[in-house]
């Protein structure tokens, strides 16, 4: 008798959604899907809304990402407002991008995953949690709170409140920065970058307790797109989209991402609110590809800060071509942070940065606007279209987790074939499942377009689809 598994909810990861695990007549697993269970049709929500309310309103979407909904919310205005913004705008954006990168990478790799790395996989799940990595490794724990904290401050401080800052508006952002605010965030640099790379290196000298996981977690060809500078750097904010494949060939490069429905194609599948993207010179699902940290790590070149630099060739050197194991979005994820604090540095290191131009005025100029920037998740898209009074006709959002959607049930699938047979469903082996999902970092929050925390579900389902086990923990 073929059986099903149902996990639901994934624990530790943000938002509402459910796997299900089918079982065939030999116990081995036949199918296994990752679903989104929830919709809120947040885009039609927003009809009839005056435009420039968009940042505030999109920044509602998420309490995981307010910041990526806010940037890309308000270069969509720019677009609109058909304006180029002041470069100190530009730059104080950037911070604050930056700031939730590190908040969002932390709270991704120290509160939701560092507990099945530094306890095991096979911790007992009363253990395998936060308060368990405190009792046992106090250090990471502390180091964890202090980067999120960090990241937290920078955006709080400079949007004045952290969970919606209304600080980022169309045109630039809404208030200079102040020195004082710039010397305290400097001040603290030294201090968490050293903890990003501690943590950096501890997870490389840990990364080879887990070859199994390395081998089986979503390590299959795929391509990847990323945001790009115009020479192949990582760039979080702005830039051109690159597409590059399994052994590392660039495909398509400098894409305008204004140009997205021409590239990217969305499938519907019955089972799922979640929109399946695919790449459409190779069609559906040939056209599958990542986002995200392991996507930018393998596309680009260089970080441009130093730090980060040396570990991206070190990175790049794990795999000839594309780094392919899912498990090393947690690697790129470190990466990151240790960029972004970098980077973060020397943007407001930048003598321009005290400059008190940081806003363009302008009414309406264009009926239709595309914004672009790279979330901690991946890249983000937002597309308006509006009236000629400035009133909104249509939103469409294309979400990091959503690029992500075919990958994380190749993902899932790949894993439970692995570790799974038959109806005995070990702990071990239901948390492993669960872990793929959460080196994605999925922001199910964005995903089903829904408010808060939702928790997720696992199904095991026999051969007829009757369900045999049912586990659902939040
Ligand atoms: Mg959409
Ligand atoms: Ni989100």
């Amino acid at each position: 008798m073929a059986r099903q598994i149902v996990i639901d909810p994934v624990t530790r990861i943000e938002g509402h959604a459910k796997i299900t695990i089918h079982l065939g007549d030999d116990g081995g697993v036949e199918d296994a899907r990752f679903h989104v269970t929830q919709f809120r049709g947040f885009e039609k929500l927003c009809e009839g809304r005056p435009f420039h309310e968009m940042p505030a309103i999109t920044a509602r979407i998420c309490g995981i990402c307010p910041v990526s909904h806010l940037i890309a919310s308000s270069k969509t205005c720019d677009a609109l407002l058909a304006v180029s913004i002041p470069e100190a705008g530009a730059r104080l954006r950037r911070v604050m991008n930056l700031g939730q990168f590190v908040e969002s990478h932390a709270l991704s790799f120290f509160h939701l995953s560092s507990p099945d790395l530094l306890l095991g996989m096979d911790a007992e799940p009363a253990q395998r949690n936060i308060f368990g990595l405190i009792r046992a490794n106090p250090q990471a724990a502390r180091d964890g709170v202090r980067l999120r904290q960090f990241g937290q401050q920078v955006v709080e401080w400079l949007g004045g409140k952290r969970i919606h800052p209304a600080w980022v508006v169309p045109g630039g952002v809404s208030s200079p920065l102040q020195p004082e605010l710039r010397d305290r965030i400097l001040e603290a640099v030294p201090e968490v970058l050293e903890i990003a790379q501690r943590a950096l290196a501890d997870f490389k000298r840990m990364v080879d307790d887990f070859g199994e996981e390395v081998r089986t977690f979503g390590n299959f060809p795929s391509l990847f797109m990323s945001l790009v500078t115009p020479d192949g750097g990582l760039e979080l904010y702005d830039g051109k989209l690159r597409i590059g494949d399994a052994q590392g060939n660039i495909i398509a490069d400098q894409l305008d991402p204004t140009d997205w429905p021409e590239f990217l194609g969305e499938a519907v599948e019955p089972w799922t609110y979640l929109k399946f993207p695919y790449y459409k010179p190779l069609g559906y699902p040939q056209g599958m590809y990542r986002v995200g940290p392991l996507a930018r790590l393998n596309l680009v070149e260089h970080c441009g800060t130093p730090l980060a630099d040396a570990e991206l060739a070190e990175f790049k050197a794990l795999q000839r071509g594309a780094v392919l194991s899912s498990f090393h979005y947690h690697y790129a994820r470190l990466i990151e942070i240790v960029y972004a604090l970098e980077r973060l540095q020397q943007f407001l290191s930048h003598p321009d940065i005290l400059d008190t131009h940081v806003r363009a005025e302008a009414g309406p100029n264009a009926l239709a606007g595309t914004g672009v920037s790279e979330a901690p998740r991946g890249t983000l898209f937002h597309n308006y279209r509006i009236n000629e009074d400035g009133l909104m006709k249509s939103a469409n959002l294309m979400i990091a987790t959503g690029h992500n959607n075919l990958a994380m049930n190749r993902a899932v699938l790949q894993v439970a074939r692995h570790f799974v047979q038959g109806e005995d469903l070990p702990d071990g082996i239901l948390n492993r499942i669960e872990a793929v999902v959460r080196a994605f970092d999925p922001c199910l929050s964005c995903s089903t377009h829904a408010l808060g925390r939702m928790p997720l579900h696992v199904q095991l389902c026999g051969p007829g689809g009757e369900v045999v086990r049912e586990l659902r923990r939040d």
